[in-house]
C-alpha cells in the first residue's frame, strides 16, 4: 500500500459493529481502505451490556477489516454516543497578563482549562471540550481572538460529557480486543464531520442520528456547537411496536417496517394493502398500509418530540436556518423527513457522508456517517497539524493559527 500512515476507527452500535481503515497519502488526503461490518452482540441502546460477546464480534469485524485492507491496525477511533451524552455550557475568564495586551494561544489555553474546571454531574467526564466563541473585554461573538488587544478573555465553550462506567466498559472492550483506544470521538460530531459543510454550520443545522438502540443529536449554530445529547429509543423501538401491536414476529415487523413502512401516514392512500412475507411456515398476512404507518408514525413522533422537548428545555428554539438533517438506520424510513419537518418547522432531509476517496459508493449512506466520520476527524487533525496544509484548506471557520491550536486540544 503506497500509504504513509494508516487510521482505523471503531463503531459500536446497537445493531451493527462497523470498522474502517484509512491511509493519508503523501498528498495528505485521507483515503479509504476498506470497510468492514457484522450484527452487534451485547449493546444495548448503544451500551455494552455483555463484554466478552461484544469482544469477539470486534476482533472479528477488525480482522476483516484488515484483511481487506492487507494491513493490521493497533489502534482505533472510538465513537461514543447514547442517552448518557449531555451538553454544558461553560465559560472560563483570564486576565490578559502580556505585556503589549496581545492575546497568545497560551491565554486561550488558560481560558479554556478554567471552563472546563467545573463540577461535573456525578460519574460523568469530559469527552470533548468545544468552543463555541470568545469575548475580549466588552466585544462579544469573537470567532478568532488571536493577536487581538485585550484585557480580559472570556471563552464560551459546550462540554460534551458522557458516562464514565459507559466509558470505561467500551473501551476496556476495545482493548480485550487486542487494540489501543487511540482516541474517543462523539458519534454526532463524527457525523457532523462528513455530512454538515462549514456553511451550513453557520446558518444553523440540526443533526440527528436515529439509531437501532438509540437517537443521538448535535446542533450548529453560527458555525459552533450548541447541543447535544440522545434518547435511549431508535429503530429497535419502532420495530417492536409494528411486532406487539400488529401482532407480527420481530423478524416480520423488521422486514414490513422496511420495504412498506412509512413514518408519514398523509402520504398513504388508506385503501393500500400489504402482504407480509411468511416466515417459519406461518402464512403471510394482508393488512392495510395505513395501519402500519401509524404505529410506525406514532413512535417516530415520540423521538423528535422528545429532542423537540429537549431543546425547548435548554431555551433553543430559532435559528437553524440550514434546517435539520437524518442520518443512521433510521433516516431511511420512507416519510422520516416529512415527518421531521413537520414537527420541527424546519425543512429537513437526508444527510450523506462525503464521497472521500477510495470510498465505495454503497458507503455513501446515512447508516455510515458516524464511522466515516471517525476517520475524517482525525485526518483533519492530522492535516492540522502540518501547517502548509493547515493554511491552505482549513480557514473559514476560525484562523488557521487559532485552528491548529483548537486542533491540538481536540
Ligand atoms: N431501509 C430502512 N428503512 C427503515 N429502517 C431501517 C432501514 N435500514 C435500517 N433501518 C433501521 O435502522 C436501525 C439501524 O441503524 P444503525 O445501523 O444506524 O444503528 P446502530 O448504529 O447499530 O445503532 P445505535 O447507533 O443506536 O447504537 C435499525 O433499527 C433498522 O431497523
Ligand atoms: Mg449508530
Amino acid at each position: 500500500m503506497a500509504s504513509e500512515k494508516i487510521i482505523a476507527a471503531l463503531d459500536i452500535g446497537t445493531s451493527w459493529t462497523r470498522t474502517v481503515i484509512g491511509s493519508i497519502n503523501r498528498d495528505d488526503e485521507l483515503v479509504i481502505e476498506s470497510v468492514a461490518e457484522r450484527p452487534s452482540e451485547g449493546v444495548k441502546n448503544g451500551s455494552i451490556v455483555n463484554m466478552e460477546q461484544t469482544v469477539k464480534v470486534i476482533s472479528q469485524v477488525m480482522n476483516e477489516c484488515e484483511v481487506q485492507a492487507g494491513s493490521e491496525a493497533s489502534s482505533v477511533i472510538l465513537s461514543i454516543g447514547g442517552d448518557h451524552i449531555q451538553g454544558i455550557e461553560s465559560n472560563g475568564v483570564v486576565g490578559i497578563n502580556n505585556k503589549d495586551l496581545e492575546i497568545r494561544n497560551e491565554d486561550i489555553r488558560r481560558s479554556i482549562d478554567v471552563a472546563k474546571n467545573r463540577l461535573l454531574p456525578q460519574n460523568k467526564e469530559i469527552i470533548h471540550t468545544l468552543v463555541q466563541d470568545f469575548q475580549v473585554d466588552s466585544r462579544t461573538g469573537i470567532r478568532d481572538p488571536i493577536d487581538m488587544l485585550g484585557h480580559r478573555l472570556d471563552t464560551h465553550v459546550l462540554l460534551a460529557v458522557g458516562s464514565s462506567p459507559v466509558i470505561q466498559n467500551q473501551k476496556k472492550c476495545v482493548q480485550k480486543s487486542g487494540l489501543q483506544v487511540q482516541k474517543l470521538v462523539l458519534s454526532s460530531l463524527a457525523d457532523a464531520e462528513v455530512v454538515l459543510s462549514q456553511e451550513e454550520k453557520d446558518q444553523g443545522a440540526i443533526l440527528i442520528n436515529i439509531g437501532s438502540g438509540s437517537t443521538d443529536w448535535i446542533c450548529y449554530q453560527n458555525g459552533a456547537p450548541i447541543s447535544v445529547g440522545g434518547i435511549p429509543i431508535g429503530g429497535e423501538a419502532v420495530t417492536s411496536d409494528i411486532s406487539y401491536l400488529m401482532q407480527l414476529p420481530k423478524v416480520v415487523a423488521e422486514s414490513v417496517k422496511i420495504t412498506d413502512g412509512s413514518a408519514f401516514s398523509p402520504n398513504i392512500d388508506k385503501a393500500e394493502m400489504i402482504l407480509t412475507p411468511s416466515v417459519g411456515g406461518r402464512p403471510p398476512i394482508r393488512l392495510p398500509r395505513i395501519e402500519l404507518s401509524k404505529v410506525i408514525e406514532a413512535r417516530m413522533a415520540e423521538i423528535f418530540s422528545m429532542i423537540q422537548q429537549r431543546f425547548e428545555e435548554q431555551g433553543i428554539s430559532r435559528g437553524f436556518g440550514a434546517g435539520v438533517f437524518l442520518v443512521g438506520g433510521g433516516s431511511l424510513l420512507s416519510g422520516a423527513t416529512e415527518l421531521a419537518a413537520e414537527i420541527f418547522h424546519l425543512p429537513a432531509r437526508m444527510g450523506f457522508p462525503e464521497a472521500i476517496g477510495g470510498l465505495d459508493r454503497v458507503f455513501i449512506d446515512p447508516r455510515y456517517s458516524t464511522l466515516i466520520g471517525l476517520l475524517k476527524v482525525e485526518a483533519r487533525k492530522n492535516s492540522r497539524d502540518n501547517p502548509s496544509f493547515s493554511q491552505k484548506k482549513d480557514k473559514k471557520r476560525f484562523g488557521g493559527k487559532l485552528k491548529g491550536f483548537l486542533g491540538k486540544l481536540f
